[in-house]
């Protein structure tokens, strides 16, 4: 068994509140991920941060009238406060504007320069003639030069699907204020992807347990492979770690080459902050420790090409040969590249501007983390893309959560507070009473299976089955029928807890909200299912900024069959999900109303 597992979480943009979509593609998979690797035993160490360079968050804050700085802190704060409010395990959720980061990134971009695979070229940039400054690829827009559509953008056409340069729009525009741009000559420094190409080749052709579209798309990146620039004409960003080019006002890393070093950087910090400074080595430099990449498929590229190309040029290991950072030493690729699909609202994309959006905020204040995490679980679009809508979502947390666990739940405790007060003794078992249990320990084997190999739906369903067996046994055994043979009722009340005991073990990783509280009802005393913390945290020579963490080693749940201990009082239970009124499912809520 591989002890130490990297989590590695997709870093939202500080440009906006998340949205559901967001959370379905990083936040609810990695959690679920990490916390049952915790609870299996093994060494998790979960990072991630809010990303706030480059132009995204540039334009945001002109909208805003903030500066980029404050854009970043508010949004950070936000969004970190949404993830801890949805129950997301992090070891460390930072940011990358701290000084840490800005460190080791340059470190990187200095041992790939050195190793040959970071070189000057000029292109062609756009820039606006009202304001001097760089358009960025994405805030132009044209006619494609190659099917007419003339909606393009300048990173590619949405209508052909084909990657483009803004230089070949045909009548180019800025999206931000309609004019044309100009083009200038400007240098940049390109990561220099095909001498590369074969290493990551290689290196992917190894990778046979990712989901499979997830596998051909990386490899069909490959057959095109072009130096990509990895700096830009913008002033929000990391300076460029190069004689001459350090002191450019107007020179910065590109923010995707800064942000998936975040995945290091986040690493380092939490080793600083844990009191030993090398410990996130056990995670990076490590052929027993496995990593997995959280994220949604627009991101694959960054993952599976550009961060594992930066690692293997930044050890040595293209065609150009090289030395790994005498700072950093030699570091481990990606194990496994998990993207999930896209989810969409009522059948299309979410859009903030057009107001076609559900903001985890808003959700969780009125729904609450669990039925959130279960729906993307269960309906999410782990393997294909998948529809949100307000009939399914009342539709799975009333027929499913409320109607079958809350109600084995709530009907077991209760009938066991009533008659007993406290978790009764088994007598002799029958071969129902036998059976019920067996199913409900082989579910550790086959669900964990799945839980660890991120087929959530998979998990779910298999949980679910063993609460409708549960919830089966007890209709069977009709234990409010058995006042004249109290044994009987009590082994019958016994076995049904033991059972909720297992499914909620089970469970937890998916719900943990509902599983503390669970164990809590079954007499238990202490933390169950931990939850990451805010805190305010500073750097040397930097402002304070808060984080995300916690002190999940300590927790009670463990992955296998705990013994529920007879004598432990209950308590009547309180309803564990509430049902929601149909009339969600045709209306919608007031701020999300279905129009
Ligand atoms: N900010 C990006 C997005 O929201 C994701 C960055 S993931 C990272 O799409 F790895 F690069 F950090
Ligand atoms: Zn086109």
């Amino acid at each position: 068994m591989c002890a130490h597992v990297l989590a590695a979480v997709a870093w939202p943009y500080a440009n906006g509140p998340r949205h559901i979509g967001h959370v379905s593609g990083f936040g609810v998979p990695s959690d679920v991920f990490g916390r049952y690797m915790r609870m299996s035993g093994h060494d998790v160490l979960m990072v991630s941060g809010t990303d706030e360079h480059g132009t995204a968050i540039q334009v945001q804050a002109d909208k805003d009238g903030l500066t980029p700085r404050e854009t970043a802190d508010k949004y950070h704060r936000i969004i970190a406060e949404d993830l801890a409010a949805l129950g997301c395990c992090y070891d460390l959720y930072t940011r990358t504007t701290t000084i840490n980061h800005r460190e080791v990134v340059q470190e990187l971009f200095r041992t790939l320069h050195r190793n040959g695979y970071i070189i000057a070229q000029t292109e062609q940039g756009a820039i606006s003639p009202s304001t001097g400054r760089t358009l960025p690829d994405r805030y132009i827009e044209g006619t494609c030069p190659h099917c007419g559509y003339d909606g393009a953008r300048g990173d590619q056409c949405d209508n052909c699907g084909r990657q483009l340069d803004p230089i070949d729009l045909k009548d180019p525009r800025s999206r931000l204020n309609g004019e044309t741009p100009e083009f200038v000559e400007t240098e940049h420094f390109f990561l220099d992807l095909p001498a590369l190409a074969e290493a990551l080749g290689r290196w992917l052709e190894t990778r046979d347990d990712w989901r499979p579209n997830v596998l051909r798309f990386s490899q069909n990146l490959l057959k095109e492979l072009r130096p990509r620039a990895i700096t830009r004409d913008l002033d929000w960003g990391i300076p460029v770690p190069v004689e001459g080019w350090d002191d450019l006002a107007m020179k910065r890393i590109y923010v995707w080459f800064d942000a998936v070093i975040g995945y290091l950087s986040a690493s380092i910090e939490w080793a600083k902050r844990s009191g030993d400074p090398q410990a996130w080595k056990q995670w990076w430099a490590n052929d027993e420790a496995r990593s997995y990449y959280f994220m949604g498929k627009d991101n694959i590229t960054f993952h599976s090409v550009i961060w594992p190309g930066i690692l293997l040029g930044a050890n040595g290991e293209g065609a150009k040969g090289g030395e790994p950072s005498p700072v950093l030493g030699h570091l481990d690729l990606p194990t496994e590249v998990v993207s999930s699909e896209y989810l969409t609202m009522s059948g299309s994309k979410f859009a903030s501007s057009r107001g076609h959006v559900i903001y985890v905020r808003d959700f969780l204040a009125e729904f609450g983390p669990d039925s959130l995490r279960y729906f993307i679980a269960v309906a999410g679009p782990e393997n294909q893309d998948a529809d949100f809508t307000w009939d399914e979502f009342v539709r799975r947390n009333n027929y499913e959560l409320a109607n079958e666990w809350g109600n084995l739940v709530n009907r077991s405790i209760s009938m066991a507070h009533k008659n007993v007060g406290a978790i009764p003794a088994a007598g002799e078992l029958t071969e129902d009473d036998r059976a019920l249990l067996e199913a409900s320990k082989a579910a550790f084997a086959t669900v964990g299976d799945l839980w660890g190999r991120c087929k959530f739906k998979a998990a779910t369903t298999e949980a679910m089955r063993i609460v409708s067996l549960a919830n089966k046994y007890i209709s069977d055994q009709e234990p409010w029928k058995l006042k004249d043979d109290p044994a009987r009722r009590d082994t019958v009340l016994h076995v049904a807890l033991q059972a909720v005991q297992d499914c909620n073990t089970l469970l937890t990783p998916l719900l943990p909200h509902a599983a503390q509280r669970i164990f809590e009802a079954l007499g238990g005393e202490g933390v169950w299912a931990p939850q990451p913390e805010l805190v305010v945290v500073d750097e040397e020579g930097g402002p304070d900024y808060p984080v995300l963490r916690g002190d999940y080693a300590s927790a009670l749940a463990r992955w296998e069959s705990t013994p529920i201990e007879v004598g432990r009082p209950l308590a009547k239970p309180s309803p564990l999900f509430a049902k929601l009124d149909d009339k969600l499912g045709e209306t919608g809520p007031s701020w999300a109303p279905i129009s």
